[in-house]
């Protein structure tokens, strides 16, 4: 693992979009697991700013959302789809069709979870997974469990996620109890993988996952074993991992935060 600290979110940010301008540019085919939440906002914003510009361009990429909600209508301005719409494919120059997210209001959800990993198999497996981490340590919507689920599946989501998840919604009623997500196992298999956390509130998680003990009930713990992971954060999020890791070569400072007192 690589650990990455920059001063505030921006910079964060545009080193996540150069990385990736640099990634697609260099291959002449990609396959990107893509995420959603607060965190990689800016990311894609800045991403798409970029091939506006064209500085990259998204006609040879295929992409893999993590997750999406169970029980909302795809068209719900809250379901994951609708995020990657209003944030990403809608802005940017991918091809109809090279976008997937897992069906969350499937008929047989057995079988769309099987379908979704057939589907990443079949398009070679993902190049660079993108990740973002929940307060409670999940990566997608793999909860805390005493086993790492290996493929795409249904979940019954963390109280402390649906919580999380209610600042987007009106009420606590209307906010999704389930969910149908990658597996570990499939976020395992992806070559190189991107970790992005921001903020004061995810400091606490950051140091455990990334250099506690790898544990199922802390899902994001178990990319310690993988052998590409880059870690981006902003220096709150950072705040209690850089103590832990001082003198540690896999730890990078930016921004001048070389003489910052963590
Ligand atoms: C949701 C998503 C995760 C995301 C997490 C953190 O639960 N399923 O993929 O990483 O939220 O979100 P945020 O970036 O808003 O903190």
């Amino acid at each position: 693992m690589i650990f990455a600290v920059f001063d505030g979110y921006d910079s964060m940010s545009q080193y996540a979009c150069d990385h990736y301008v640099d990634f697609i540019s260099s291959r002449e085919l990609c396959v990107l697991g893509l995420a959603t939440g607060s965190t990689p906002e800016l990311f894609y914003e800045k991403l798409a700013d970029s091939c506006k510009r064209g500085e990259v361009s998204f006609k040879d990429v295929e992409t893999f959302n993590l997750d999406e909600y169970c029980g909302i209508d795809a068209s719900n301005d809250q379901s994951y789809l609708s995020f990657m719409k209003r944030h990403l494919f809608d802005k940017v120059d991918i091809p109809k069709g090279a976008w997937h997210l897992p069906d969350g209001n499937a008929s047989d959800p057995k079988a769309a979870c099987h379908g979704y990993d057939e589907a990443i198999f079949d398009a070679g497996g993902i190049d660079l997974q993108l990740l973002g981490l929940g307060n409670n340590g999940h990566i997608g919507f793999n909860e805390p469990s005493d086993s790492f689920p290996v493929g795409t599946h249904i979940v019954d989501l963390d109280s402390s996620t649906i919580e999380a998840n209610s600042r987007f919604f009106e009420s606590m009623d209307d906010v999704p109890k389930r969910a149908i997500t990658m597996g570990i196992g499939t976020i395992m298999c992806a070559q190189s993988i991107v970790v992005m956390a921001t903020g004061r509130g995810k400091a606490g998680i950051v140091k455990r996952a990334f250099t506690g003990k790898v544990v199922p009930q802390v899902p994001a713990s178990v990319l310690q074993l993988h052998r590409d992971v880059l870690v981006l954060l902003d220096k709150d999020a950072a705040a209690e991992l850089v103590p832990a890791l001082k003198g540690d070569a896999r730890l990078f400072l930016y921004d001048d935060l070389s003489d910052t007192d963590f």
